[in-house]
């Protein structure tokens, strides 16, 4: 009876998997505060990926962690990047099996660490980003991702990505806009996974934690420059925000159900205070009930297994 009247659904195609890809690597490194999750080197990267598609999930996100880092986040455009060199391995490896995602953010690849690259004061300059993003989309495309994600909640970004895209023929690519992303404490685990060179905080880019209205506005600008999917992010603490796109948006909503909030449960578990399974598939199902369509999650690969 519960199976014939429940009301959300949680599908493995639903759910894509964040993956971490490291320059120079010979194993595999581990990344403590997120156990279980890797950087890959370029060959366990092609292996986990096929398993992930086995396994059914709809899609998979690339980070790149690059071995050295400039000012400019230069190897972010540079073919030959950690990015973009795994984005090929990977699209010669699945074709079109699964859809490829690139993270199109200068983060990484700074080496302030910032979203963007820095004017004279030391502030991130938004227009001169916008430039190099456009650039990184190109080059990411061109390398193989059927889906650019920009995450650095620069203003104008899917705008300027759309029409770089169009006026080099790249008219079939996709953006998911990391529409409301919020300057979130939950990011910590993230920042070691890749490991980031921060020391300031991120809050002239991205959202006051208290702002719900805001994130509506910043929806309809990325609708308004070309967005083909959306995102809110991080999810648990914002499924308000998640609800409320949702009821507005006229493309699909993702949301990522961050490294902190994949933290929290996995710390939990190992200390048999939480059912592990249980607890990820209760968290997973309650984004799709907040009116999530897509969910970026590290357990994708493993909760489609159960899934089946
Ligand atoms: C920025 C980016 C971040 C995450 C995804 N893309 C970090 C940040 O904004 O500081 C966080 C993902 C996670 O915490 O799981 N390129």
């Amino acid at each position: 009876m519960r199976r014939l009247v429940g009301e959300t659904t949680l599908r493995p195609r639903q759910l894509i998997l964040p993956m971490f890809v490291g320059e120079g690597l010979d194993a595999p490194r581990p990344i403590s505060s997120m156990p279980g999750v890797v950087q890959h080197t370029r060959d366990t990267l092609r292996k986990a990926a096929v398993d992930a598609v086995n396994a059914g999930v709809g899609g998979l996100m690339l980070f790149g962690i690059p071995a050295t880092r400039d000012a400019e986040g230069s190897g972010a455009v540079d073919e030959n990047g950690i990015l973009n060199v795994a984005l090929r391995d990977l699209r010669q490896e699945l074709g079109d099996a699964t859809v490829l995602m690139a993270d199109t953010c200068l983060d990484e690849f700074t080496d302030h660490g910032h979203c963007g690259v820095l004017d004279a004061d030391g502030a991130v300059d938004n227009d001169a980003t916008l430039r190099i993003y456009a650039q990184m989309a190109i080059a990411q495309v061109e390398a193989g991702a059927h889906v650019l994600g920009p995450s650095g909640m620069m203003d104008g970004q899917i705008g300027v990505i759309r029409r770089a895209l169009d006026e080099v023929g790249h008219k079939d690519a996709a953006i998911l806009a990391y529409s409301a992303k919020y300057a979130s404490a939950f990011y910590g685990p993230f920042r070691e996974a890749v490991d980031s060179q921060l020391k300031g905080d991120r809050k002239t880019y991205q959202q006051d934690p208290g702002n719900g209205r805001e994130a509506l506005r910043e929806i309809e600008l990325d609708l308004a420059e070309g967005a083909d999917m959306i995102m809110v992010k991080p999810a648990l603490s914002y499924l308000d925000v998640i609800k409320a796109a949702a009821d507005i948006s006229p493309v699909p909503v993702a949301a990522y159900n961050i490294s902190g909030e994949y933290a929290m449960v996995e710390a939990a578990a190992a200390n048999g205070w939480l059912d592990r399974e249980r607890t990820v598939l209760e968290v997973l199902t309650s984004i799709r009930r907040a009116g999530a369509d897509l969910i970026l999650t590290y357990w994708a690969a493993e909760a489609a297994g159960w899934l089946d």
